[in-house]
């Protein structure tokens, strides 16, 4: 069976009449064909087409009574694809033509008038808009749901103490609650990338034709309000093959995907026997078909694993989108797979993310004894050096030479005497025992930002005024 080309006539009905002798072949039809990935648009392309279609009647284009027909033929077409009613053809090319054609089918005189004044061009671009638009919702919306666990977990942690790392040595106590939400901040500045994705993507592009306009009244900042776009382009052949929207909202979805990853590499040392700080629900965990006794953190590797696939989808849109001339050019249709693929695995990521974060169990006992190491109080003795008016630079080598010496007296530094101590130097005092202490050694942090318990009350209480901020914020969206 041959297929009709989109623009082309067809042999087998006479949906859309043009300059081609000939159908499409069989394996050109397959080839082109991009009904797969754009079936997700259908809700958006009729929103799209209702909002013309509006336009269309203000403009004398078509009468009330043909956009009546047309609006509810679209409306069931809408309730058809959702309820699997319509079937979807591949011969028909993409979503757009099989909505027109079941359209034309089911009102024909007036069905045909819904393509004036539009080309697919910029039907596909404002459709990806609006599907873009709304997917940047669902992802804030989840990030702010996953803030708000994080803030709750750090909330009944601040007194949790645990080791410090850099370069993953011990390096100075801090609060847990502090380790929690230093992801708090890094998903709080993805929820600003991505709303401001949603702004690049805020405008309406309808009115655009096929690169130069269309020769009739569309009012546009009347589709812009329909459709809820806070913006109308400016420029036709900018507005046809711009899809910097796409790339910005696929840029936010893969530093998503990266704090994630990080994030779950370190549930997963943490979780593991030699460190033991945390414990994994059974149900987020897998066993071995043959190792009985593993329990192996699949779903925090998982999510961990499809960075790699959204940030491979970040850079084939970019290479695709590399070196295109002006205007609208095919390969563009490959722009829908890597945004839409991307979307779903960082949403699903942080759905289930947020789940395991609510019932992880930390061993505060682990954590605890991961300071018994008290090397990880050297600096805090430098410091204390420094407090007593010494140099900085010449109390961390004082404290070097501390640590050697108890190294190689194989103590720890709350087992050496204040002899000892003094005989490197003077002026140790008893109260230098004082700091072998993990809240000491927290609360001693005086500057903002930092680890004290202090100071993390009062940024909780500013974390929780702005997650209520970004929630009503969110909620205006269109
Ligand atoms: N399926 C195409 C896409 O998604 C529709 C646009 C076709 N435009 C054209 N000039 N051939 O990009």
């Amino acid at each position: 069976m041959k297929r009709n080309n989109p623009g082309n006539p067809g042999s087998h009905d006479n949906f859309v009449r043009g300059r081609f002798k000939e159908d499409i072949s069989d394996i050109a039809a397959d080839f082109t064909a991009s009904l797969d990935i754009d079936k997700k648009l259908a809700d958006f392309d009729i929103n799209g087409s209702i909002a013309h279609l509006y336009a269309l009647e203000k403009a004398g284009i078509v009468s009330k009574k043909e956009k009546n027909d047309i609006e509810k033929a679209l409306i069931k077409i809408k309730s058809d694809i959702k309820n699997e009613k319509m079937k979807l053809d591949k011969k028909y090319e993409d979503i757009h033509m099989n909505i027109e054609k079941r359209l034309i089918e089911l009102v024909p005189e007036s069905g045909a008038k819904l393509h004036t004044g539009r080309s697919r061009n910029d039907q596909v671009s404002v459709d990806f808009r609006l599907y873009v638009k709304s997917r940047i919702r669902d992802t804030a919306s989840e990030i702010i749901n996953l803030e708000t666990v994080l803030v709750k977990m750090a909330k009944s942690n601040i007194g949790t103490v645990m080791p410090g790392y850099t370069h993953l040595q011990h390096a100075q106590p801090v609060s847990l609650a502090h380790h929690i939400l230093a992801y708090y901040e890094m998903f709080l500045r993805d929820f600003k990338r991505l709303l401001n994705a949603y702004e690049t993507a805020d405008v309406l592009t309808l009115g655009s034709g096929a690169l130069a306009g269309v020769d009739f009244d569309i009012d546009r900042n009347f589709e812009a309000k329909v459709l809820g776009f806070g913006n109308v382009s400016r420029n036709s052949m900018d507005a046809v093959s711009d899809r910097d929207f796409a790339l910005e909202f696929n840029f936010a979805l893969s530093m998503i995907a990266l704090h994630l990853s990080r994030f779950c590499e370190e549930l997963i040392i943490w979780n593991s026997s030699e460190f033991g700080f945390v414990k994994l629900k059974d149900e987020f965990t897998t066993g071995s078909s043959i190792m009985p006794q593993k329990k192996n953190p699949d779903v925090l590797e998982l999510i961990r694993g499809k960075t790699g696939g959204v940030v491979s989808s970040l850079l084939s849109l970019f290479i695709t989108m590399k070196s295109l001339p002006l205007t609208y050019n095919r390969d563009m249709q490959e722009d829908k797979k890597p945004v839409m693929e991307s979307f779903y695995s960082v949403y699903s990521s942080l759905k289930i993310f947020k789940e395991i974060i609510k019932t992880l169990k930390f061993d505060k006992k682990k954590m605890g004894e991961g300071l018994k190491n008290d090397y990880i109080y050297a600096t805090d003795i430098a410091t204390y050096l420094a407090k007593k008016g010494m140099p900085f630079r010449k109390s961390h080598e004082i404290t070097g030479r501390i640590v050697s010496y108890a190294e190689n007296s194989g103590k720890p530094l709350s087992s050496l005497s204040l002899k000892e101590y003094k005989k490197i130097t003077e002026a140790a005092e008893a109260d230098i025992f004082d700091l072998f202490n993990p809240e000491v050694s927290v609360n001693s942090k005086k500057t903002k930002g930092g680890t004290a318990f202090k100071e993390i009350n009062a940024v909780i209480n500013e974390y929780e005024k702005e997650i209520g901020n970004n929630k009503k914020f969110l909620r205006k969206l269109v």
